[in-house]
């Protein structure tokens, strides 16, 4: 009987090891330990033996049964852990779950597509840096120190620049003579046209540069202004440039965009480092120019700045004064994709809200 008793004793450790469901652990105690388990199977036949043995046995199956009891015990709480921590209990001969794979945020997307359109046109494409000093974000653009100017483009300043020799000699020399000597303090940019000189003054043209990048600027946001935007800037430098190359070329741009034509409503407008200057509305596609809190129930959003080079630009980059024109443009780049995934808030974009990524 003794072997009989460590064999069943043997055979319960081995199943219950393997238990992972509460229900299988029910069947198992039993199996072994109910009315018509093993163990009492063994009692029942004590009676048959004389007094000695019925107490040797007798203790032996007892010590058995606490065993099973324990380890019984130890693997219910262990299968109500797991449940408690992930909610199910993990049956590792299941075949795994697929990953999800994450996607091109709706703004990459639409970049991505911009650059394509640009690239088709015959425009190179560059990033530039989005910490930038004063030199190339304002006085290169005929926004000296002190112009009311610079309150459009407020944005957030750094420390002032310990390394100045980033800037060449070339430029210290042109900066000395005609610019303020505050260029080295850094800020974020709030707009690409900090690409303009940076460009032109490595580069003799003919050029047709698009740069897409990130801005940033002291913003009271609302439905249509963010602290934190893309930019799409364009120029076009070279002999007999005109106003109506740079129409034409936003006028196909946005069509190609958008795959139609775009309502457009052209209005004059001031940039210091353009002469003339304009800025472009397009019908609101959110309400198809009905109204709506986008445009501010006027119909239309303002989606760039615009307008011929001003010859300060060409000036600072060095180039021979009356050589050469050229146009360039500021678009905003979420308010292209507010018009074209028709959403209602900027602030959408950069919210990290999953339910609202997971629609692109
Ligand atoms: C500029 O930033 C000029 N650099 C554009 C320019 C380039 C003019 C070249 C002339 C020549 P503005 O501040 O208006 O201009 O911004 C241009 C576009 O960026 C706006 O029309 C708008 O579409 C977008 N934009 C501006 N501020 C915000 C903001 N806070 N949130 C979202 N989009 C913005």
């Amino acid at each position: 009987m003794q072997e009989e008793i460590i064999k069943i004793k043997e055979e319960a450790e081995k199943e219950i090891v393997l238990v992972k469901d509460l229900l299988i652990l029910e069947n198992l105690e039993r199996k072994y330990l109910g009315r018509n388990g093993k163990l009492r199977d063994l009692i029942l036949r004590l009676k048959n033996l004389v007094d000695v043995e019925k107490r040797n046995f007798g203790q032996l199956i007892n010590q058995a049964k606490k065993e099973i009891e324990f380890l019984i015990q130890k693997k219910e709480t262990e299968i109500k852990k797991l449940k408690l921590v992930t909610g199910q209990v993990i049956d590792v001969t299941l075949p795994a779950e697929k990953i999800s794979y994450g996607h091109l945020h709706p703004l990459t997307q639409l970049k991505n597509e911009v650059a394509e359109i640009f690239k088709s046109i015959g425009f190179e494409i560059l990033e530039g840096p989005e910490i930038e000093n004063e030199y190339y974000n304002f006085e290169t653009l005929n926004i000296l120190a002190d112009h009311p100017a610079r309150d459009m483009w407020d944005t957030f300043y750094l420390r002032k620049n310990d390394k100045p020799e980033t800037i060449n000699n070339k430029q210290k020399s042109l900066k000395s003579k005609v610019y303020s000597l505050k260029s080295e303090v850094l800020l974020l940019r709030p707009h690409t046209s900090n690409m303009q000189v940076r460009v032109m003054e490595k580069r003799k043209p003919p050029l047709r540069v698009c740069v897409i990048g990130k801005c940033f600027r002291h913003e009271a946001t609302d439905a249509k202004h963010e602290h934190t935007l893309y930019q799409i800037e364009g120029f076009v430098v070279d002999q007999k440039i005109s106003m109506a190359n740079l129409i034409y070329t936003l006028r196909s741009f946005l069509s190609a965009l958008y795959k139609k034509e775009i309502n457009l409503r052209i209005r004059p407008a001031y940039f210091p480092f353009v002469e003339p200057g304009l800025e472009i509305d397009m019908g609101c596609l959110n309400c198809a120019s009905k109204g709506c809190v986008v445009c501010k129930g006027s119909g239309w959003i303002e989606i760039l700045g615009a307008g011929m080079i001003h010859p300060k630009v060409f000036r600072a980059a060095g180039y021979p004064q009356g050589k050469y024109t050229g146009f360039a443009f500021g678009v905003g780049l979420d308010r292209l994709a507010m018009m074209k995934y028709q959403i209602d808030d900027i602030r959408w974009l950069h919210s990290g809200d999953l339910r609202f990524i997971r629609q692109f």
